[in-house]
């Protein structure tokens, strides 16, 4: 995901930029830049690689000057080389731009500039933005830069310059989020708040179509396309500075698989009734009615989003006895799905940022259902454009492999499972259980982190596997596709998930001692199903991790590692079995010396198509 921090007031803009940078670097990008406005001429400083390439491009130089934006940026039009890289210089020099977003029209509008004599020099869509104010400019900057958003289509997130205007710094928002960050005496401008909770905690979160004059003496405006003045609240954002440091572990994702006894805590804080039986989830449709007269629902995500979808459909359908389905966002967008008046949406997004959820979002309401969010980015798209949903309220999850959200994520879903459920055929006795349950998980979390070490020293006799088969059952087959998909994330060993007796359908060709196969099986109803799965992949020499509630004899036979955790009930062991195979991805991707908070072609929000 592209990232932008922008900076207005007192002090030398140039290591704010710089510091704003390195706390987007987490959301992975390609290449950096930053501009620092001088009154002789915008100073841009661009360059392929890691923000310590920009700083070696700044050669230890002084960039005098109190006003700039910088950006992040993972590439989707034109390759990660300097001329790609943000901000883009207008052709006459006076306008700088950061971009975030798709310009959908801007071969339209680059033909119609280079008609007009004006030279592009990248590959991009942005450029287009600062040619276009600049060609609109006639000595007033507001009205060029409103002009010029009235005519672009698309997503956009925009920092802007003007090498005549000193005192301001001008942002825009449509699709791609941008908030401001007010300090006692200084401005900010980014794309995400990690980048200013070290100066601020005081937040403006724009919504869509908003452009934001900020200026030196610390005060900002914001209006519409129609330059129409709109008030937007200041918000207290909750995050705090150690949220986004690594807390004394080597990686943030490592943090973050730690931090589930507490996120799993938070997550459900003030929403389970256990004395009632049921959870409160006020962010959902305020009329009971609405609720109870819910005949469908259809699940939309991607990612690990979407197997947290796939536990939540078995849940849904089990206690609340509602038909589900979960469908690939990318897909579902361009489906011609059927919807009913009783049709409820649920998108699932950890960054409430990609690109497809929010697609099919907008898809299902433009067909009349209900779409409901649930993410964990307040403030973020899917969070303002949903009906109603629910906040996983977990904190920033900064590492690209998802952890601590998926848990959560499968957590709300129980919970909205139990709600429905209590309202059709949950009984007062079963809705305590689960309710108790849930309450006992972070616990039992905690419990099968202290297998860590275990797990990292299986992990040291795998990481030259070429391949990995997960496999699981019923609620633990999505968690066998979520395994697979961490392993392969990370670790860049191809690894697929399936359900355990589908082996027999054709995986079971792959099966020989170079394939070792992953198998989540708690003892449960079908644990002896799985365990002749077991048998059949041990009779073809393949290696054999399982996850299991109890150890015995007769499975350790057939087994090469056995990893036991606590039991809990059946919906809820996702939650449980899944950590061991976010520890044993996380060490076989260490051990084999990858980045694994910022894994190879990946970025932790896909906000393009
Ligand atoms: C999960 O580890 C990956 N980073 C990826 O699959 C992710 O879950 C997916 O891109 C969806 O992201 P979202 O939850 O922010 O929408």
């Amino acid at each position: 995901m592209c990232g932008i921090i922008g900076y207005i007031g007192k002090k030398d803009a140039a290591p704010i930029l710089l510091k704003g940078l390195k706390d987007l670097e987490y959301l992975g990008y390609d290449s950096a830049g930053l501009v620092v406005h001088s009154p002789e001429a915008l100073q841009v400083v661009r360059t392929p690689g890691k923000i310590v390439e920009l700083e070696k491009a700044m050669g230890g130089k002084e960039y005098p000057g109190t006003m700039g934006v910088g950006h992040t940026r993972w590439a989707t039009h034109g390759e990660p080389n300097k001329v790609n890289t943000h901000p883009h210089l207008s052709f006459d020099g006076k306008f700088a731009v950061v971009h975030n977003g798709i310009i959908e029209n801007y071969m339209t509008l680059k033909n119609k500039l280079m008609q007009k004599g004006i030279e592009f020099k990248s590959d991009t869509d942005s450029e287009v933005v600062a040619h276009l104010i600049a060609h609109l400019y006639k000595g007033d900057v507001g009205k060029a830069v409103l002009q010029a958003l009235n005519m672009l289509q698309g997503a956009f997130g925009l920092g802007i310059v003007s090498l005549d205007n000193p005192e301001m710094l001008i942002g825009a928002r449509r699709g791609s989020p941008l908030l401001v960050g007010i300090a006692k005496d200084d401005l900010f401008l980014s794309s995400d708040v990690a980048a200013v909770i070290g100066h601020t905690s005081k937040v403006v979160y724009l919504d869509d179509n908003d452009v934001v004059f900020m200026r030196n003496d610390g005060s900002h405006r914001i209006v519409n396309l129609h330059s129409q003045e709109v008030q937007r609240e200041v918000e207290e954002v909750e995050f705090s500075v150690e949220h986004v440091e690594k807390g004394g572990f080597d990686h943030f994702m490592l943090k973050e698989i730690f931090e589930q006894p507490d996120s799993i805590r938070n997550c459900t804080r003030g929403r389970l009734l256990i004395n009632e039986g049921t959870a409160k989830l006020s962010g959902l449709a305020t009329n009971i009615k609405e609720l109870r007269s819910i005949d469908r629902i259809i699940i939309t995500a991607c990612g690990t989003s979407y197997y947290a979808g796939m536990v939540g459909e078995y849940m849904i359908e089990e206690l609340a006895g509602i038909p589900v389905e979960v469908e690939y966002a990318s897909e579902f967008r361009y489906r011609n799905p059927v919807i009913g008046p009783n049709t409820i949406v649920l998108a699932i997004s950890q960054s409430g940022e990609t690109a497809d959820t929010l697609a099919a979002l907008k898809e299902s309401q433009r067909r009349g259902a209900t779409a409901l969010g649930i993410c964990n980015v307040v403030g973020s798209t899917l969070a303002r454009e949903s009906d109603g949903g629910v906040y996983l309220h977990v904190g920033p999850e900064i590492g690209v492999a998802s952890t601590k959200a998926f848990t959560a994520q499968v957590s709300v879903l129980a919970m909205i499972a139990l709600l429905l459920g209590r309202m059709r055929r949950v009984s007062f006795e079963q809705g305590v259980e689960i309710a108790q349950a849930m309450q006992e998980l972070p616990a039992k979390v905690q419990e099968i982190l202290k297998l860590n070490d275990r797990i990292k020293d299986i992990a040291s006799r795998f990481t030259n596997a070429p391949n990995f088969l997960y496999l699981g059952r019923h609620y633990n087959y999505p968690v066998a596709m979520e395994g697979a998909l961490k392993l392969k994330e990370i670790s860049y060993i191809h690894a697929e998930g399936y359900p355990a007796a589908e082996i027999k359908h054709g995986p079971i060709a792959l099966i020989d001692e170079n394939m070792p196969v992953v198998v989540v099986a708690p003892k449960d109803a079908l644990f002896e199903k799985v365990l002749s799965n077991i048998q059949e992949i041990k009779a073809r020499k393949a290696r054999v991790i399982v996850v299991t509630t109890e150890a015995n004899e007769h499975l350790e036979q057939f087994t090469d590692e056995v990893i036991v955790i606590p039991s809990t009930l059946s919906m809820l062991m996702p939650i449980l079995t899944c950590i061991p195979l976010q520890l044993l991805a996380y060490h076989i991707a260490v051990l084999r010396g990858n980045n694994v908070d910022q894994p190879r072609n990946l970025t932790k929000s896909v906000m393009v198509e």
